[in-house]
Protein backbone atom coordinates (compact mmCIF):
# COMPACT_ATOMS: atom_id res chain seq x y z
CA UNK A 1 0.00 0.00 0.00
CA UNK A 2 3.00 2.67 0.86
CA UNK A 3 5.96 3.05 -1.76
CA UNK A 4 8.89 5.07 -0.09
CA UNK A 5 9.87 7.88 -2.39
CA UNK A 6 13.03 9.59 -2.12
CA UNK A 7 12.40 12.63 -3.86
CA UNK A 8 8.95 13.85 -4.84
CA UNK A 9 7.26 16.56 -6.85
CA UNK A 10 3.83 17.53 -5.85
CA UNK A 11 2.76 19.89 -8.91
CA UNK A 12 0.35 22.49 -9.92
CA UNK A 13 -1.85 21.77 -6.25
CA UNK A 14 -3.04 24.24 -3.68
CA UNK A 15 -1.59 24.30 0.03
CA UNK A 16 -4.68 24.87 2.44
CA UNK A 17 -2.63 25.98 5.41
CA UNK A 18 -5.02 25.92 8.14
CA UNK A 19 -2.69 27.67 10.75
CA UNK A 20 -1.87 30.49 8.30
CA UNK A 21 -6.16 30.48 7.06
CA UNK A 22 -5.14 30.71 3.50
CA UNK A 23 -4.52 28.90 0.33
CA UNK A 24 -1.45 28.79 -1.62
CA UNK A 25 -1.27 27.24 -5.19
CA UNK A 26 2.54 26.31 -5.02
CA UNK A 27 4.45 23.32 -5.79
CA UNK A 28 5.96 21.20 -2.91
CA UNK A 29 8.99 19.14 -2.93
CA UNK A 30 9.17 16.31 -0.67
CA UNK A 31 13.11 14.96 -0.19
CA UNK A 32 13.79 11.96 1.99
CA UNK A 33 10.42 12.85 4.04
CA UNK A 34 11.04 16.45 4.68
CA UNK A 35 9.14 19.12 2.58
CA UNK A 36 12.59 21.10 1.14
CA UNK A 37 11.22 23.23 -0.80
CA UNK A 38 7.63 25.13 -1.47
CA UNK A 39 7.20 27.76 -4.47
CA UNK A 40 5.09 28.70 -7.66
CA UNK A 41 7.95 27.69 -10.29
CA UNK A 42 10.07 25.15 -8.32
CA UNK A 43 11.14 22.12 -10.08
CA UNK A 44 13.20 19.50 -9.48
CA UNK A 45 15.13 16.73 -12.10
CA UNK A 46 15.28 13.19 -11.49
CA UNK A 47 11.99 13.80 -8.63
CA UNK A 48 8.78 11.87 -8.90
CA UNK A 49 6.38 14.20 -10.06
CA UNK A 50 2.54 13.98 -8.98
CA UNK A 51 0.14 16.36 -11.19
CA UNK A 52 -1.98 17.94 -8.43
CA UNK A 53 -3.78 20.13 -10.55
CA UNK A 54 -7.26 21.07 -9.50
CA UNK A 55 -6.13 19.61 -5.99
CA UNK A 56 -5.72 20.42 -2.73
CA UNK A 57 -2.73 19.54 -0.36
CA UNK A 58 -3.58 19.61 3.91
CA UNK A 59 -1.72 18.13 6.70
CA UNK A 60 -2.72 14.68 7.58
CA UNK A 61 -5.72 14.67 9.65
CA UNK A 62 -5.67 13.58 13.01
CA UNK A 63 -9.06 11.89 14.72
CA UNK A 64 -9.08 11.66 18.16
CA UNK A 65 -11.68 8.80 18.63
CA UNK A 66 -11.73 5.48 16.79
CA UNK A 67 -12.28 1.99 17.84
CA UNK A 68 -9.68 -0.70 16.38
CA UNK A 69 -10.85 -3.10 18.42
CA UNK A 70 -7.48 -5.05 19.05
CA UNK A 71 -7.39 -6.99 21.39
CA UNK A 72 -10.78 -9.03 21.44
CA UNK A 73 -12.80 -8.57 18.53
CA UNK A 74 -10.64 -8.42 15.55
CA UNK A 75 -13.33 -10.06 13.48
CA UNK A 76 -14.74 -6.54 13.65
CA UNK A 77 -11.32 -4.72 13.10
CA UNK A 78 -7.52 -4.41 13.63
CA UNK A 79 -4.80 -2.29 14.63
CA UNK A 80 -4.23 -2.84 10.85
CA UNK A 81 -7.41 -2.65 9.18
CA UNK A 82 -8.29 -0.15 11.00
CA UNK A 83 -4.97 2.23 10.06
CA UNK A 84 -5.42 1.45 6.77
CA UNK A 85 -9.07 2.55 6.77
CA UNK A 86 -7.65 5.82 8.21
CA UNK A 87 -5.40 6.39 5.73
CA UNK A 88 -7.90 6.22 3.42
CA UNK A 89 -9.91 8.62 4.79
CA UNK A 90 -6.79 11.35 4.99
CA UNK A 91 -6.17 10.62 8.92
CA UNK A 92 -2.53 9.45 9.72
CA UNK A 93 -2.61 9.39 13.33
CA UNK A 94 -5.73 7.96 15.19
CA UNK A 95 -6.47 8.36 18.97
CA UNK A 96 -7.36 4.68 19.70
CA UNK A 97 -10.02 4.24 22.41
CA UNK A 98 -9.31 1.67 25.30
CA UNK A 99 -12.78 -0.23 25.50
CA UNK A 100 -11.65 -3.32 24.33
CA UNK A 101 -11.20 -6.89 25.35
CA UNK A 102 -9.44 -6.77 27.61
CA UNK A 103 -9.64 -3.05 28.25
CA UNK A 104 -6.14 -0.56 27.78
CA UNK A 105 -6.14 0.07 31.18
CA UNK A 106 -2.24 -0.99 32.21
CA UNK A 107 1.06 0.12 30.89
CA UNK A 108 1.61 -3.28 29.44
CA UNK A 109 -1.87 -2.73 26.70
CA UNK A 110 -0.95 0.66 26.03
CA UNK A 111 2.98 -0.68 25.14
CA UNK A 112 0.94 -3.98 23.15
CA UNK A 113 -1.01 -1.25 21.19
CA UNK A 114 1.63 1.40 20.02
CA UNK A 115 3.46 -1.59 18.66
CA UNK A 116 0.51 -2.77 16.66
CA UNK A 117 0.42 0.82 15.58
CA UNK A 118 4.48 0.59 14.49
CA UNK A 119 4.63 -2.93 13.08
CA UNK A 120 1.09 -1.78 10.72
CA UNK A 121 3.11 1.11 9.66
CA UNK A 122 0.36 3.13 8.56
CA UNK A 123 -1.42 5.77 10.42
CA UNK A 124 0.22 6.53 13.55
CA UNK A 125 -1.47 5.28 16.87
CA UNK A 126 -2.07 7.11 19.96
CA UNK A 127 -3.49 5.28 22.34
CA UNK A 128 -5.98 6.54 24.70
CA UNK A 129 -5.99 4.66 28.62
CA UNK A 130 -9.09 3.77 30.87
CA UNK A 131 -9.56 6.42 33.31
CA UNK A 132 -10.89 3.36 35.75
CA UNK A 133 -9.23 -0.27 35.88
CA UNK A 134 -11.67 -2.42 33.43
CA UNK A 135 -13.46 0.55 33.17
CA UNK A 136 -15.56 0.01 35.60
CA UNK A 137 -15.52 3.01 36.85
CA UNK A 138 -14.60 2.06 40.81
CA UNK A 139 -10.66 2.47 40.92
CA UNK A 140 -8.06 4.63 38.60
CA UNK A 141 -6.50 2.93 36.34
CA UNK A 142 -2.27 2.93 36.17
CA UNK A 143 -2.31 6.41 34.60
CA UNK A 144 1.10 7.00 35.49
CA UNK A 145 2.59 3.99 34.00
CA UNK A 146 0.44 4.44 30.80
CA UNK A 147 1.28 7.63 30.29
CA UNK A 148 5.29 6.87 30.21
CA UNK A 149 4.26 4.12 27.27
CA UNK A 150 2.58 6.92 25.19
CA UNK A 151 -1.13 7.71 26.12
CA UNK A 152 -2.26 11.08 25.20
CA UNK A 153 -5.37 11.07 27.01
CA UNK A 154 -7.84 9.32 29.13
CA UNK A 155 -10.97 7.96 28.69
CA UNK A 156 -13.99 5.33 29.58
CA UNK A 157 -15.45 5.36 26.23
CA UNK A 158 -18.11 3.63 25.96
CA UNK A 159 -19.14 4.25 29.93
CA UNK A 160 -19.82 7.76 31.81
CA UNK A 161 -17.96 7.90 35.01
CA UNK A 162 -20.64 7.92 37.26
CA UNK A 163 -18.99 8.76 40.65
CA UNK A 164 -17.98 11.79 41.47
CA UNK A 165 -15.27 11.53 43.25
CA UNK A 166 -13.52 8.52 40.93
CA UNK A 167 -14.08 11.52 37.87
CA UNK A 168 -12.23 14.20 40.70
CA UNK A 169 -9.56 11.71 41.16
CA UNK A 170 -9.29 11.06 37.60
CA UNK A 171 -9.16 14.37 37.19
CA UNK A 172 -6.49 15.79 39.34
CA UNK A 173 -4.14 12.70 38.18
CA UNK A 174 -4.46 13.63 34.18
CA UNK A 175 -3.16 17.12 35.86
CA UNK A 176 -0.29 15.63 37.56
CA UNK A 177 0.83 14.41 34.04
CA UNK A 178 -1.04 17.69 31.44
CA UNK A 179 -2.98 14.73 29.99
CA UNK A 180 -6.78 15.49 29.31
CA UNK A 181 -9.81 13.60 30.03
CA UNK A 182 -12.14 12.21 27.37
CA UNK A 183 -15.67 12.34 28.95
CA UNK A 184 -18.48 9.88 27.39
CA UNK A 185 -21.41 12.24 28.41
CA UNK A 186 -24.26 9.60 29.13
CA UNK A 187 -25.77 10.15 32.69
CA UNK A 188 -26.49 6.90 34.75
CA UNK A 189 -30.39 6.42 34.38
CA UNK A 190 -30.99 8.27 31.88
CA UNK A 191 -28.64 6.23 29.38
CA UNK A 192 -30.84 3.20 29.23
CA UNK A 193 -33.03 3.74 26.09
CA UNK A 194 -31.94 2.86 21.79
CA UNK A 195 -33.05 5.97 20.34
CA UNK A 196 -33.22 9.85 20.97
CA UNK A 197 -36.36 10.68 23.51
CA UNK A 198 -38.54 12.58 21.63
CA UNK A 199 -41.45 12.09 19.08
CA UNK A 200 -39.36 9.76 16.73
CA UNK A 201 -38.73 7.54 19.68
CA UNK A 202 -42.28 7.47 20.63
CA UNK A 203 -43.49 6.72 17.01
CA UNK A 204 -41.26 3.83 16.60
CA UNK A 205 -41.60 2.52 19.51
CA UNK A 206 -38.05 2.77 20.88
CA UNK A 207 -37.04 3.37 24.15
CA UNK A 208 -35.84 7.36 24.31
CA UNK A 209 -32.62 8.41 25.96
CA UNK A 210 -32.85 12.25 26.62
CA UNK A 211 -30.87 14.59 25.51
CA UNK A 212 -30.89 16.16 29.56
CA UNK A 213 -28.73 12.55 30.03
CA UNK A 214 -25.70 14.02 27.85
CA UNK A 215 -26.19 17.84 28.93
CA UNK A 216 -26.34 16.61 32.57
CA UNK A 217 -23.13 14.68 32.48
CA UNK A 218 -21.40 17.05 30.30
CA UNK A 219 -22.25 19.76 33.10
CA UNK A 220 -20.63 18.00 36.06
CA UNK A 221 -17.68 17.03 34.12
CA UNK A 222 -17.23 21.14 32.98
CA UNK A 223 -17.89 21.72 36.95
CA UNK A 224 -15.11 19.42 37.95
CA UNK A 225 -13.00 20.06 35.44
CA UNK A 226 -13.06 23.81 36.42
CA UNK A 227 -12.56 22.39 40.04
CA UNK A 228 -9.45 20.93 39.18
CA UNK A 229 -7.87 22.92 36.48
CA UNK A 230 -7.80 19.82 34.27
CA UNK A 231 -8.47 20.02 30.81
CA UNK A 232 -11.54 18.55 29.70
CA UNK A 233 -12.55 17.11 26.38
CA UNK A 234 -15.83 16.23 25.31
CA UNK A 235 -16.22 13.22 22.91
CA UNK A 236 -19.34 13.23 20.71
CA UNK A 237 -21.48 16.03 21.37
CA UNK A 238 -24.49 15.15 20.11
CA UNK A 239 -27.13 18.11 21.36
CA UNK A 240 -27.81 21.73 21.47
CA UNK A 241 -27.65 21.84 25.18
CA UNK A 242 -24.29 20.25 25.70
CA UNK A 243 -23.37 23.11 22.84
CA UNK A 244 -24.64 25.85 24.52
CA UNK A 245 -22.55 24.64 28.18
CA UNK A 246 -19.44 24.32 26.42
CA UNK A 247 -20.11 28.07 25.13
CA UNK A 248 -20.99 28.92 28.30
CA UNK A 249 -17.41 26.80 30.34
CA UNK A 250 -15.34 28.37 27.40
CA UNK A 251 -17.00 31.87 28.57
CA UNK A 252 -16.17 31.60 32.24
CA UNK A 253 -12.70 30.22 31.41
CA UNK A 254 -12.87 26.07 31.94
CA UNK A 255 -10.13 24.14 29.77
CA UNK A 256 -12.29 22.32 28.11
CA UNK A 257 -12.19 21.14 24.45
CA UNK A 258 -15.05 19.13 22.38
CA UNK A 259 -15.40 16.90 19.01
CA UNK A 260 -18.36 16.17 16.97
CA UNK A 261 -18.98 13.99 14.98
CA UNK A 262 -19.99 13.34 11.17
CA UNK A 263 -22.71 11.34 11.68
CA UNK A 264 -24.25 13.92 14.16
CA UNK A 265 -24.22 16.82 12.02
CA UNK A 266 -25.67 15.12 8.84
CA UNK A 267 -28.57 13.07 10.13
CA UNK A 268 -31.21 12.63 12.57
CA UNK A 269 -33.31 10.42 14.42
CA UNK A 270 -35.79 10.25 11.21
CA UNK A 271 -32.99 7.79 10.18
CA UNK A 272 -34.07 5.18 12.39
CA UNK A 273 -37.78 4.88 10.65
CA UNK A 274 -36.14 1.36 9.26
CA UNK A 275 -34.86 -0.14 11.80
CA UNK A 276 -31.90 0.04 10.10
CA UNK A 277 -29.12 -1.27 12.92
CA UNK A 278 -25.92 0.50 11.25
CA UNK A 279 -27.94 4.11 12.42
CA UNK A 280 -27.46 2.96 15.95
CA UNK A 281 -25.21 4.65 17.86
CA UNK A 282 -24.23 6.50 21.49
CA UNK A 283 -25.14 9.20 21.96
CA UNK A 284 -28.10 8.46 19.50
CA UNK A 285 -29.07 10.65 16.25
CA UNK A 286 -30.97 13.57 17.54
CA UNK A 287 -33.43 16.13 16.24
CA UNK A 288 -33.08 18.68 13.71
CA UNK A 289 -32.59 21.03 15.97
CA UNK A 290 -29.84 19.35 17.77
CA UNK A 291 -27.90 19.19 14.28
CA UNK A 292 -28.15 22.98 13.45
CA UNK A 293 -26.68 23.37 16.75
CA UNK A 294 -23.48 20.92 16.61
CA UNK A 295 -22.82 22.59 12.70
CA UNK A 296 -23.40 26.08 14.65
CA UNK A 297 -20.89 25.19 17.40
CA UNK A 298 -18.04 23.82 14.86
CA UNK A 299 -18.59 27.18 12.35
CA UNK A 300 -18.28 29.38 15.78
CA UNK A 301 -15.71 27.37 17.70
CA UNK A 302 -17.62 26.20 20.67
CA UNK A 303 -16.48 22.62 18.92
CA UNK A 304 -13.05 22.60 18.06
CA UNK A 305 -12.48 19.07 16.18
CA UNK A 306 -14.31 16.84 14.27
CA UNK A 307 -13.73 13.04 15.18
CA UNK A 308 -15.06 10.22 13.69
CA UNK A 309 -16.17 8.01 16.79
CA UNK A 310 -15.45 5.05 13.84
CA UNK A 311 -16.59 2.23 15.61
CA UNK A 312 -16.86 -1.49 13.55
CA UNK A 313 -18.80 -3.70 14.19
CA UNK A 314 -19.40 -7.36 12.26
CA UNK A 315 -22.44 -8.31 10.11
CA UNK A 316 -23.76 -10.63 12.12
CA UNK A 317 -23.64 -8.59 15.74
CA UNK A 318 -25.68 -5.84 13.47
CA UNK A 319 -28.08 -8.50 12.21
CA UNK A 320 -30.37 -8.25 15.35
CA UNK A 321 -33.51 -6.51 16.69
CA UNK A 322 -32.86 -2.66 17.08
CA UNK A 323 -32.72 -3.54 20.77
CA UNK A 324 -29.62 -5.82 20.79
CA UNK A 325 -27.52 -4.11 18.64
CA UNK A 326 -24.49 -3.10 19.67
CA UNK A 327 -24.15 0.38 18.85
CA UNK A 328 -21.83 2.26 16.53
CA UNK A 329 -21.06 2.92 12.78
CA UNK A 330 -17.32 3.16 11.04
CA UNK A 331 -16.42 6.84 9.86
CA UNK A 332 -12.93 6.92 9.07
CA UNK A 333 -13.42 6.94 5.05
CA UNK A 334 -16.48 9.05 4.58
CA UNK A 335 -15.60 11.65 7.27
CA UNK A 336 -13.94 14.26 5.39
CA UNK A 337 -16.34 13.84 2.76
CA UNK A 338 -19.52 14.31 4.71
CA UNK A 339 -17.62 17.52 6.92
CA UNK A 340 -17.16 19.15 3.30
CA UNK A 341 -19.98 19.13 2.10
CA UNK A 342 -22.00 19.83 5.43
CA UNK A 343 -19.10 22.55 6.30
CA UNK A 344 -17.82 23.96 3.34
CA UNK A 345 -20.12 23.42 0.62
CA UNK A 346 -22.81 24.33 2.80
CA UNK A 347 -21.13 27.80 3.27
CA UNK A 348 -20.87 27.43 7.28
CA UNK A 349 -17.17 27.75 7.14
CA UNK A 350 -14.28 28.17 4.70
CA UNK A 351 -11.97 25.26 3.87
CA UNK A 352 -8.72 26.34 5.84
CA UNK A 353 -10.85 26.74 8.84
CA UNK A 354 -12.90 23.04 8.31
CA UNK A 355 -9.47 21.96 7.60
CA UNK A 356 -7.90 22.94 10.88
CA UNK A 357 -10.67 21.28 12.62
CA UNK A 358 -9.25 18.00 11.45
CA UNK A 359 -5.69 19.08 11.98
CA UNK A 360 -4.34 21.92 14.30
CA UNK A 361 -7.39 21.77 16.73
CA UNK A 362 -7.00 17.96 16.96
CA UNK A 363 -3.64 17.75 17.24
CA UNK A 364 -3.87 21.03 20.02
CA UNK A 365 -6.27 18.65 22.27
CA UNK A 366 -3.34 15.75 22.32
CA UNK A 367 -0.36 18.05 22.51
CA UNK A 368 1.05 17.49 19.46
CA UNK A 369 2.94 20.15 17.23
CA UNK A 370 0.31 21.64 14.87
CA UNK A 371 0.34 19.84 11.49
CA UNK A 372 1.82 22.33 8.97
CA UNK A 373 3.45 21.89 5.35
CA UNK A 374 6.42 24.34 5.76
CA UNK A 375 9.78 23.43 4.76
CA UNK A 376 12.56 21.87 6.53
CA UNK A 377 9.22 20.29 8.66
CA UNK A 378 8.31 16.37 8.22
CA UNK A 379 6.45 15.88 4.86
CA UNK A 380 2.59 14.75 6.78
CA UNK A 381 0.18 15.13 4.36
CA UNK A 382 -2.59 14.62 2.17
CA UNK A 383 -3.95 15.32 -1.44
CA UNK A 384 -7.56 16.12 -1.74
CA UNK A 385 -9.83 16.39 -4.89
CA UNK A 386 -12.60 18.83 -3.69
CA UNK A 387 -14.92 17.99 -7.31
CA UNK A 388 -14.77 14.22 -7.04
CA UNK A 389 -18.42 12.84 -6.63
CA UNK A 390 -18.31 9.40 -5.36
CA UNK A 391 -20.72 6.97 -3.79
CA UNK A 392 -20.37 5.03 -1.00
CA UNK A 393 -20.17 1.64 -1.55
CA UNK A 394 -20.55 -1.15 1.57
CA UNK A 395 -18.47 -3.76 -0.31
CA UNK A 396 -15.39 -1.03 -0.97
CA UNK A 397 -14.56 0.00 2.24
CA UNK A 398 -11.19 -0.55 3.33
CA UNK A 399 -12.04 -0.96 7.07
CA UNK A 400 -12.63 -4.81 8.44
CA UNK A 401 -15.94 -4.22 9.08
CA UNK A 402 -19.10 -2.52 6.71
CA UNK A 403 -21.56 -0.75 8.95
CA UNK A 404 -21.53 2.85 7.34
CA UNK A 405 -25.47 4.44 7.73
CA UNK A 406 -24.13 6.20 4.60
CA UNK A 407 -24.10 3.16 1.82
CA UNK A 408 -25.25 4.66 -1.42
CA UNK A 409 -25.49 8.06 -0.41
CA UNK A 410 -23.21 10.08 -3.30
CA UNK A 411 -20.41 12.11 -1.58
CA UNK A 412 -18.58 15.04 -2.91
CA UNK A 413 -15.07 15.89 -2.10
CA UNK A 414 -12.33 12.65 -1.63
CA UNK A 415 -9.04 12.03 -0.13
CA UNK A 416 -6.65 10.75 -2.84
CA UNK A 417 -3.90 9.71 -0.68
CA UNK A 418 -1.18 11.14 0.97
CA UNK A 419 2.19 10.65 2.31
CA UNK A 420 3.28 9.74 6.00
CA UNK A 421 6.00 11.14 7.86
CA UNK A 422 9.43 9.06 5.71
CA UNK A 423 8.32 9.72 2.60
CA UNK A 424 5.88 6.41 2.53
CA UNK A 425 3.52 7.75 -0.35
CA UNK A 426 -0.02 6.37 -0.56
CA UNK A 427 -2.66 6.33 -3.12
CA UNK A 428 -2.10 8.95 -6.00
CA UNK A 429 0.97 8.38 -8.09
CA UNK A 430 1.94 5.33 -5.42
CA UNK A 431 -0.79 2.36 -6.84
O1 LIG B 1 -21.83 4.08 19.41
C1 LIG B 1 -20.82 3.90 20.07
N1 LIG B 1 -20.03 2.85 19.85
N2 LIG B 1 -20.50 4.78 21.01
C2 LIG B 1 -19.51 4.55 21.89
O2 LIG B 1 -19.26 5.38 22.74
C3 LIG B 1 -18.75 3.29 21.85
C4 LIG B 1 -18.76 2.74 20.48
C5 LIG B 1 -18.25 1.33 20.37
O3 LIG B 1 -17.23 1.01 20.97
O4 LIG B 1 -18.85 0.55 19.62
ZN1 LIG C 1 -18.19 7.35 23.36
Amino acid sequence: MLMKIRRLLLKGGTVVDPAAGRNRRVNVLVENGRVTGLARNLSARGAEVVDCRGRYIAPGFVDLHCHLREPGAEDAETVASGTRAALAGGFTRVCAMPNTDPPVDSEAMVRFLVGRGESAGLARVHPVGCCTRARQGRELAEIGGMVAAGAVAFSDDGNWVADARVMRSCLEYCKAFDKPVFAHCEMTGLDTGVAHEGPVSTRLGLAGKPDAGEAAAAARDILLAHLTGTRLHLCHVSCAATVELVRWAKGRGTAVTAEACPHHFTLTDEALAGYDTNFKVNPPLRGEADRRAVLAGLADGTIDAIATDHAPHTRGAKEVEFDNAPAGMVGLETAFSLGYEALVLSGLMRLPQFIARLTAAPAEVIGLPVPRIAVGAEAELVVLDLREKWTCDRDKLVSRSRNTPFAGRTLVGRVQGGILPGGRMWGVGAD
